[in-house]
């Protein structure tokens, strides 16, 4: 794969411009070939980022998929939720699949740590929301970015590695969580005991690759070296900026500087994922969806089941609105256009290019979740191809029809799309 004409990116973050799923994982994997770090920065195990590299299948959740690439140091950053349990059986899982994860991969200590409490938190509150649930993960994601906003009830890597500070926190922590889980939810109390065992035992299984990640990325961008940031997420679930309250609760399209200790000057280049379609997993407005046999079409082509919970993702057309606001949001300097073989064999397709909300068009994304939902997409429709494209292996031999999807997108959006993605293999990718 001929990656040259993306050498001037110089540091580059991948962020994903949808509702996540995007396929960041395949570019990261694809990137990082050229690439000295690779870095996570946010988010936590609710990420499911799935590669395939010939005939094997790897899915990361809280591991860069730059760590299938052995001269790139991956590194989870002190953003990112760690739930410990999770990320060694992902370790166990890919080192089992044959991957290298000896010193090529660093953990910050300030990385805050995802409790059975947080899991328990996260599916109790679902309950009790019912209709009204986000749809998480129920990775504990939310109730721990609230720990760590909180600061007395967080703990940190650093606090597992040490018996001490652990038993000085733990107690404390779970006694509270448990008057808070039989006041509201009439929840069983839990034990504090097997959890500070088993969560010792995982801070000493992780203590070699712990490290204080910002340093090290400091020395690293002194040094020259080149550096990819892999975002998680989506930047319709920023906890700020998506389309609150169905987002997740990190900042994933804006929050690198904060979840690195890198300036935002650090990053030269931002590639926007988007798929050439739109899903969703979870609740929330989603204008363009297509809960009809369109959309399952899509899904079936797509394979769209989630990575993380396996939930079938909503499906819908490309949203033009959306992706100016995301592309804005994130600094997008240029875009990575995915899955663009799953609209092989439809006869129209449709571009959403701007709102119609409460009888007045609009061209930029509501900020409230509940105009949205209102939004009726005004579509540009364009004739589809009926071509296989899986064995395309550069733009131009792309059919008449898909190039002219291409460039409604990039006039629409109002940036190149420089990557375009027919198919999950690396050799699947044309560049330009
Ligand atoms: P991420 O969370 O953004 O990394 O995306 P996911 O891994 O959750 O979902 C993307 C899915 O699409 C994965 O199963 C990828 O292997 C697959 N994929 C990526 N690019 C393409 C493509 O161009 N065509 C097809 N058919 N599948 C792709
Ligand atoms: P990747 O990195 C798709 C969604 C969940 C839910 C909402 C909140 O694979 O693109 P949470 O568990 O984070 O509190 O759930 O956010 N969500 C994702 N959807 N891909 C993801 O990550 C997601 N991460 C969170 O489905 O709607
Ligand atoms: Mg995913």
């Amino acid at each position: 794969m001929d990656l040259s004409p993306l050498r001037s990116l110089g540091n580059t973050s991948v962020i994903g411009l949808q509702w996540g799923d995007e396929g960041k994982g395949k570019i990261v994997d694809l990137l990082t070939e050229h690439f000295d770090f690779a870095i996570r920065w946010n988010g936590g195990s609710n990420a499911g980022h799935s590669v395939k590299v010939a005939d094997k299948k790897y899915a990361f959740h809280l591991i860069p998929s730059a760590i299938l690439r052995p001269t790139c140091t991956s590194v989870i950053a002190n953003g990112v939720v760690i739930d410990p349990i999770k990320l060694l059986e992902e370790i166990d899982a890919l080192v089992g699949q044959g991957v290298r994860i000896e010193d090529n991969l660093r953990i910050s200590c300030n990385a805050n740590i995802v409790f059975p409490y947080h899991k328990l938190q996260d599916t109790l509150s679902e309950t009790h929301m019912g209709g009204s649930k986000i749809g998480t993960t129920g990775r504990g994601i939310g109730p721990c970015y609230a720990d760590k906003a909180n600061r007395s009830t967080a703990i940190r890597l650093i606090d597992i590695l040490d018996d001490a500070r652990l038993k000085e926190k733990l107690p404390r922590v779970v006694s509270e969580k448990n008057a808070i889980f039989k006041a509201l939810y009439n929840a069983e109390p839990i034990d504090w005991q097997p959890i500070f065992e088993q969560y010792r035992s995982c801070g000493e299984q992780l203590r070699p690759y712990v490290t204080d990640t910002t340093r090290l990325l400091h020395t690293a961008l002194k040094a020259g070296k080149r550096l990819l940031f892999e975002g998680a997420n989506a930047v319709l679930l920023d906890l700020d900026h998506g389309t609150f309250p169905f987002v997740t609760s990190s900042n994933c399209g804006t929050g690198l500087s904060v979840g690195t200790g890198l300036p935002g000057k650090a990053v030269n280049s931002t590639i926007g994922i988007v798929k050439a379609y739109s899903t969703r997993v979870g609740s929330g407005p989603f204008p363009t969806e297509q809960n009809n046999p369109i959309g399952d079409r899509i899904r079936e082509r797509g394979h769209e089941y989630g990575t993380t919970t396996g939930r079938p993702r909503r499906c819908g057309y490309l949203d033009a609105v959306a992706l100016r606001y995301t592309a804005a949001i994130s600094g997008t300097t240029a875009i990575s256009l995915m899955l663009l073989d799953v609209l092989s064999t439809f006869d129209e397709l449709k571009i959403a290019t701007a709102y119609k909300i409460h009888d007045q068009t609009t061209d930029w994304f509501p900020s409230d979740a509940l105009e949205l939902a209102q939004a009726e997409p005004i579509y540009e429709t364009l004739p589809g191809w009926p071509d296989d494209i899986t064995a395309v292996t550069s733009f131009d031999q792309l059919p008449k029809n898909a190039l002219a999807y291409i460039a409604a997108i990039e006039k629409h959006v109002g940036l190149p799309v420089r990557i375009a993605s027919v198919g999950a293999a690396r050799h699947q990718t044309l560049i330009r």
